[in-house]
């Protein structure tokens, strides 16, 4: 077999340090977003001579790095955000995970990083959960959201690609990211700052557009709001996407209007909200969207939802949009009809309670 194709037999080290069945079920009664990690985590090498090896589950803990590490100075590293979900039954599921495997690639592809074969992907996953699964939660709204992230291990301050990369699968049990739960999110729109640009990578899952976005998201929390809406580089006037979230626009037709752009994250949410919608008959939209388009149409009555889509926030209502100078909608704005019923569907397939006829699930 070709290099890249080789099956991966994983070494796996306990961590003999893991935590207690007690201090496990404090920390999943109320686990927050990003603040918790399992005991294990995944672990492959890949080198330009080698391809991928050495793959291996071993215990959580601190990656040794020299200090000129490629990714300490150039930001070469790619990431995915993805979740495991217990159902009813006790099993483990992840949603759309072939969906984020090729998006790695992608990623993988515009840092100039080696693309992990797909199967390499869903096998680490499994390795992973086959240790940590008694760390999937089971309250309704929890899950263990799953951080693949590969990146430029070889020490040098040349610039160009690295030929040693480590990829790592860590494990983190999630409730809501907001802290208001499912309650409407206002959000500030960025005019001083883009996020990324024609030709660069903001359609890549790559720390740099999320290093772009701190500044903006800080200016946003300084004027009350919970995520930064984006707009186009070129004019500043179309919409983007949020901080770390996509946006879809409700019409009062009930057709669903999101942003087409080069220079956004491709949303396996947002794609699989636009199918449910469609599965309904709806109609949808990927197309320029101008932020005086969401004016007019909040004022007209023709928009009448808005929400933002991801896996951490999975589908958040929005209730207004605050600029420096207008704003749009009202900051106590209920939620969205069809936005918490698309919610619910959503939700019920990756909980298991509503059938998954897109076969999205994969069991873990
Ligand atoms: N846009 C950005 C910048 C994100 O960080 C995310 C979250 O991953 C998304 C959009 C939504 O992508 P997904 O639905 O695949 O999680
Ligand atoms: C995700 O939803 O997976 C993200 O990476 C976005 C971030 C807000 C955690």
């Amino acid at each position: 077999l070709p290099m890249a194709t080789r099956p991966l037999e994983f070494a796996v080290t306990r961590n003999e340090n893991a935590k207690t069945p007690e201090e496990r079920d404090a920390i999943l009664a109320a686990p927050g977003f990003g603040k918790f990690f399992t005991d294990h985590m995944v672990d492959i090498c890949w080198s330009a001579r080698g391809g991928w090896h050495r793959p291996r589950v071993q215990p959580y803990g601190p990656i040794a790095l020299d200090p000129a590490a490629a990714v300490l100075h150039y930001a070469q590293e790619v990431f995915e955000g993805l979740k495991a979900y217990r159902h009813a039954d006790g099993s483990v599921w992840t949603f759309r995970a072939t969906a984020n495997a090729a998006r790695l690639q992608r990623s993988a592809r515009r840092l100039a990083l080696p693309e992990l074969p797909e199967e390499y992907f869903l096998e680490s996953l499994r390795q992973l959960i086959a240790v940590d699964a008694d760390w999937v939660p089971s309250a309704p709204e929890t899950s263990l959201y799953l951080r693949p992230f590969m990146f430029a291990k070889e020490a040098f301050l040349g610039v160009r690609a690295a030929e040693k990369v480590n990829y790592y699968v860590i494990a983190s049990p999630a409730g809501a990211y907001f802290s208001g739960g499912v309650n409407p999110v206002n959000i500030w729109l960025s005019t001083q700052y883009n996020r990324a640009g024609r030709g660069g990578m903001g359609a890549a899952k790559t720390g740099g557009n999320y290093a772009s976005s701190l500044v903006a998201q800080a200016e946003a929390n300084d004027n009350g709001c919970a995520q930064v809406l984006f707009l186009d580089d070129v004019e500043g006037k179309y919409l983007e996407e949020l901080g770390g979230m996509n946006i879809v626009l409700v019409y009062k037709n009930g057709t669903l209007v999101t942003p087409a752009s080069d220079s956004i994250l491709e949303g396996i949410t947002l794609q699989s909200v636009l199918q449910l919608a469609r599965d309904r008959g709806l109609a949808t939209e990927e197309r320029r969207v101008s932020i005086d388009e969401w004016r007019q149409g909040v004022e007209s009555g023709d928009i009448v939802e808005a929400f933002a889509c991801g896996t951490a926030a999975v589908i958040t209502p929005i209730a207004q949009i605050k600029a420096k100078d207008f704003t749009i909608g009202e900051a106590d704005a209920p939620a969205g009809e069809l936005t918490m019923s698309l919610r619910d569907e959503l939700t019920g397939i990756q909980y298991g309670r509503v059938e998954d006829r897109h076969n999205w699930m994969l069991r873990l």
